[in-house]
């Protein structure tokens, strides 16, 4: 399995990665001279031992003694021992089944890649510069940032002016190369298991890829003002919370993010003493959460009060396409914000086409002869117009471009213009993937067919076609926000009931810092640099909510990490299910709200007892909750929690299509408020056929730290074929605490 950084703008590079990953695992695997296939395998073994000394050899003996003869000493890769425990180790199939029915063993599993999955962002989130700040406490955070590195001389992360590196701080700086720390950048490590670094990278936390940079900017840069792309999205640049420090860990390379470099991290940054922890990474499948290396983390992360901001992913729009969806860690999807960037396109009879692009090119300045691809096949190479239409690799005879703007049927990979380079231009001409833009390493437009197909009626009556290809413009886009159709979907495919993505946050075109030597599009041929660059992704909608989690953070330094998603899940503001027909499974409970986030007057607080108790009633061992749990905690009956029980912010209830529906929720609120308090509830939208009620309906909080109990029940039938959305509102003079309903059926 290979997992990516969750950027769309890099999903063309995902063959390459593919491909890469494919040779390195193959050049790995050749470890001993017996020939025997020998895989990396994550050994987990839940809490940490009281004797954390001993770990490493007591990982030597049990894998002394399930590989007997065959013990090598040198197949032990990396011990977890900081945080939880755990080994990296090289065994055949035969050898991690033996492990996994050891003692002390949660779960075996194979250690496969993760991918990867200005700033106008915050301004339309009515996060202005000037919003109050408790900025003594926001420099003390800590953000940990999981990713591909970081460019530290990039000047959004001057530490001019910044105070001494706050007390509590254990990590440290490897200083390989060149790379160095500062009092922004205050933590830096690399990691690679397998100590084989692919030749594209550099062994050192640096970034070569952009990646890191951009997302460990959103959250944390300080202002960098006049920042653009090529004069695009000219503003000023900024994160969500510019006095916060930023803690490094390097876990991504060229050929993907590996599981076990993944748990090292979080191993050491719960160790080193981060804050919160932004990880824009996730999985190509669904994964059992204790066969997910980052469910693991975030789980032993929530432990020790430190929250686990995820990307949903960005395998959308279809359903059940969430990748990082585990109850105690928060889900971001990614949706737009009202800056669009267009380029358009002029042809020879003046008539002007829009089309989505990143195009920093400048105008190209004069009418260009236009080529249609399928009347320019490589025939040399064995292609016809039928198949040259779509600029596929090869099939483009690269003369007969050269020098014209080249129209494909299809939209193109900026990796297969190493094949048209000499041409002027590309447009493109497909109703696939509509918004947001791309970057390409030649002027370019990505037009839909209904415009596309006018230009290649006006080549067809004209002799000597032209075009030409303007410079991006940004335009307001009114629809904004809605859910982009790249960010994953729910439902959650481990747990039916426990709705996921949990919120949404700005992932298109996010203007943030860049490595100057990670390309700006993904083409080979693109050899442009910037310090600062536009992509989009669930990579980038997460940083806004780690962002907006360390705000909330800093008004209220004591909240665990489930008070502050609720915080943040009560007060987002629901998108239009009118544009997103997914509804709750697109954007959960809407669009984060950081100013409102931090006066929530009451909230959903669960800990690690409630989602141990969730686990036993999702039929777990208690075996295995011991050694997940610091307790003896047993499975036994008045430890079983019903999944309608988890404290959660949010309600799903899924039903199969006969089924009538009858169900009842339990949850408990806790007063966030000095002010004693009177809250009200209220269904809004309770749809036809269905009755939801709340007992009871009326709650009244003395004080701070106060709890009160409810049940909601909802009873009926629905329509198999649709998702009923729903909301309960508990209000007092101030504040409306809302949770989104989700009622669906599955097949
Ligand atoms: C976890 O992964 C292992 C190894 O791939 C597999 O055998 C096991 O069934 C998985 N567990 C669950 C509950 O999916
Ligand atoms: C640091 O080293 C990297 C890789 O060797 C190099 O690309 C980069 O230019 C150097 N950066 C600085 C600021 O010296
Ligand atoms: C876009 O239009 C809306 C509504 O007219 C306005 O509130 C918003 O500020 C505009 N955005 C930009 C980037 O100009
Ligand atoms: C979790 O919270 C409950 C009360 O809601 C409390 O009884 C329990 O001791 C807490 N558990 C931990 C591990 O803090
Ligand atoms: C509590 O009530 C007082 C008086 O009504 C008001 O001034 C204050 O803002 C309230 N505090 C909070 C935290 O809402």
């Amino acid at each position: 399995m290979t997992r990516n950084i969750m950027s769309s703008s890099l999903i063309f590079k995902l063959a390459l990665v593919l491909v890469l990953g494919l040779v390195s695992s193959l050049l790995a695997s050749g470890f001993d001279s017996e020939n025997v296939d020998r895989k990396i395998y994550i050994v987990y073994m839940g809490n940490k031992p009281q004797d954390t000394a001993s770990t490493p050899s007591h990982h030597m003996r049990m894998l002394r003694e399930v590989t007997g003869s065959n013990f090598a000493p040198e197949s032990l890769l990396h011990s977890y021992k900081r945080s939880f425990n755990g080994f990296v180790v090289k065994l055949t199939e035969e050898e991690a089944h033996r492990i996994s029915a050891k003692e002390g063993v949660v779960s075996v599993f194979p250690s496969g890649k993760k991918h990867l999955h200005t700033t106008r962002s915050w301004d339309f989130l009515g996060f202005t510069k000037d919003v109050p700040r408790v900025n003594q406490v926001e420099s003390d955070i800590v953000v940990g940032v999981l990713d591909s590195g970081i460019w530290p001389e990039n000047p959004s992360f001057s530490d001019v002016g910044y105070g001494p590196i706050p007390a509590k701080w254990k990590g440290t700086c490897q200083t390989s190369a060149n790379f160095t720390c500062n009092k922004k950048i205050i933590g830096a490590r690399a990691y690679r298991s397998d100590n084989v670094f692919p030749t594209a990278d550099i062994p050192s936390p640096r970034d070569s890829n952009g990646h890191g940079t951009h997302t460990a900017s959103t959250v944390a840069g300080g202002l960098v003002s006049q920042a653009s792309l090529y004069g695009l999205a000219l503003g000023t640049a900024r994160g969500g919370v510019p006095s916060a420090r930023i803690a490094v860990y390097k876990i991504c390379w060229s050929d993907g993010c590996s599981d076990a470099d993944i748990l090292a991290a979080f191993d050491d940054a719960i160790a080193d003493g981060v804050d919160i922890i932004s990880l824009s990474v996730g999985g190509s499948e669904a994964r059992y959460y204790f066969n997910d290396s980052i469910a693991i983390g975030a789980f032993h992360s929530m432990k020790h009060g430190i929250l686990t901001s995820n990307s949903a992913g960005n395998d959308g729009p279809d359903y059940f396409t969430i990748r990082n969806f585990s109850p105690w860690s928060l889900s971001v999807a990614a949706s737009t914000t009202d800056r669009k960037l267009v380029s358009r396109v002029e042809i020879g009879n003046t008539n002007v086409y829009q089309g989505y692009t990143i195009n920093t090119f400048d105008p190209l300045g004069k009418q260009y002869p236009l080529i249609y691809a399928g009347d320019a096949p490589n025939i040399d190479g064995g292609f016809t117009g039928s198949i040259s239409r779509f600029c596929s690799e090869g099939s483009v005879d690269a003369n007969l471009v050269s020098g014209k703007i080249l129209l494909c049927d299809s939209i193109v990979a900026p990796s297969a213009f190493v094949y048209f380079s000499e041409a002027v231009g590309v447009v493109m001409n497909d109703d696939g993937v509509k918004y947001p833009s791309n970057s390409y390493p030649l002027p370019s437009s990505y037009l839909q067919t209904v415009d596309g197909d006018a230009i290649k009626t006006y080549m067809a009556s004209n002799g000597v076609p032209t075009a030409t290809i303007f410079k991006s413009d940004a335009v307001n886009d009114s629809y904004a926000p809605f859910v982009v159709s790249f960010s994953s979907r729910g439902p959650n495919p481990e747990t039916l009931d426990i709705l996921k993505p949990d919120l949404t946050a700005p992932g298109a075109e996010i203007l943030a810092a860049w490595s100057p030597i990670g390309p700006v599009s993904s083409g080979v041929i693109d050899s442009r640099t910037t310090m600062y660059n536009i992509i989009s992704g669930t990579s980038m909608s997460c940083p806004h909510a780690t962002a907006a989690a360390v705000y909330v953070k800093t008004f209220h330094p004591t909240w665990s990490p489930a008070a502050i998603k609720s915080a943040l899940m009560t007060t987002a503001t629901p998108l239009k299910p009118d544009i997103n027909v997914e509804a709750e499974f697109a954007y959960g409970a809407g669009q984060i709200n950081p100013l409102k986030a931090i006066n929530p007057g009451l909230v959903y607080d669960a800990n690690e007892s409630d989602y141990v108790k969730f686990l036993c009633g999702q039929g777990y061992t208690s075996a295995m909750v011991q050694s997940l749990s610091n307790d003896n905690t047993l499975c036994n009956s008045a430890n079983i929690g019903r999944v309608w029980d988890l404290n959660y912010p949010s309600f799903a209830l899924s039903s199969t299509p006969s089924q009538s529906i009858n169900q009842f929720f339990t949850r408990t609120l806790t007063s966030v408020d000095s002010n004693a308090s009177t809250y009200t509830s209220t269904i809004l939208g309770a749809p036809q056929g269905l009755t939801i009620t709340v007992n009871p309906k009326v709650l009244s909080f003395s004080g701070m730290g106060e709890k009160n109990t409810f049940t909601l029940t909802i009873q009926g039938s629905i329509d198999p074929t649709s998702i009923v959305s729903a909301s309960l509102v508990w209000s007092d003079s101030s504040h409306d605490v809302r949770s989104p309903i989700t009622i669906y059926v599955v097949s």
